[in-house]
């Protein structure tokens, strides 16, 4: 943005069209100046610079989803809902909100049948997540994002299902401790040595050694500063990674995550 804070936003459209991308902004009183530039700047006409797009939260096959979206949580779940729709799998949607008013697509996916539930909580209370799951059932896949409170109703809502069933992606940090922080060295692959101490991160490192990647959130949740690992164990304190990524070890979110060994190399 001209105002040089970098944002990132889920895609909500159509994902077959390649020629548009289309995001949706929720306009929160607690802006730390992203959305309130958003809503009060920019207008049809201007230009802004984009990256990406990148993909940590994919749909992955399966014969059954279930959906489960917290406020503006709903963006990334709008074109996995179209693909299974398109694809004919069987899935459900469980979308809460503050107010019917407050939930941004409420209407568009109340068209699409008894598949969609509805949850204002002024209206409703707060939903029983793991009623509204029931039991693990074969091939089916939940996807959830949120708020934190909700995540994590639905981490503990899929505890007794199979490994791998649940998905969520946070736009909140989940709780870090940073109480064992050490020091390590970051070696560039492209030349260059640095240490990290115990109470700053990569990124500031790399941008006091002019090479840092493009950032947005600073808290692991975005995905923007992912930066690859050539050698050395990454200490990965992101959301953004799943297990199998993180087990991988080739890749890192330098805003958050350390090293547990004591050198890391970056493919800077
Ligand atoms: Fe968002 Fe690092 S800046 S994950």
């Amino acid at each position: 943005m001209p105002n040089n804070l970098v944002r990132h936003y889920s895609l909500c459209g159509d994902r077959w069209d390649a020629f548009s991308y289309e995001i949706a902004v929720l306009n929160t009183s607690d802006s730390k100046g992203g959305s309130s530039w958003i809503h009060d700047h920019l207008h049809e006409g201007m230009t802004l610079p984009f990256g990406g797009p990148r993909n940590h939260f994919p749909l992955v096959p399966a014969d059954r989803y279930h959906f489960i979206a917290g406020g503006i949580g709903i963006t990334p779940l709008i074109p996995m809902i179209a693909q299974a729709t398109m694809t004919g799998a069987d899935w459900r949607l469980l979308y809460g909100g503050r107010s019917r008013r407050s939930m941004a697509f409420a209407d568009r996916l109340q068209q699409l049948g008894q598949h969609v539930h509805l949850w204002p909580q002024d209206e409703k209370g707060i939903p029983d997540i793991a009623a509204w799951l029931g039991e693990a059932t074969p091939r089916t896949a939940v996807y959830s994002c949120g708020p934190g409170g909700l995540l994590k109703a639905v981490d503990s809502a899929c505890e007794a299902w199979p490994e791998y069933s649940s998905r969520s992606e946070r736009f909140v940090a989940a709780e870090r401790n940073q109480s064992n922080n050490r020091s390590f060295s970051i070696h560039l692959k492209s030349g260059g040595v640095a240490e990290v101490g115990p109470r700053e991160s990569v990124l500031d490192v790399l941008r006091r050694l002019g090479r840092a990647p493009l950032s947005s959130c600073g808290q692991g949740v975005c995905g923007t500063c992912e930066v690859g690992v050539v050698d050395g164990q990454p200490d990965h304190r992101d959301s953004v990674l799943s297990d199998a990524e993180r087990d991988l070890g080739d890749c890192m979110m330098v805003c958050v995550s350390r090293a547990k060994t004591d050198h890391l190399t970056l493919d800077i």
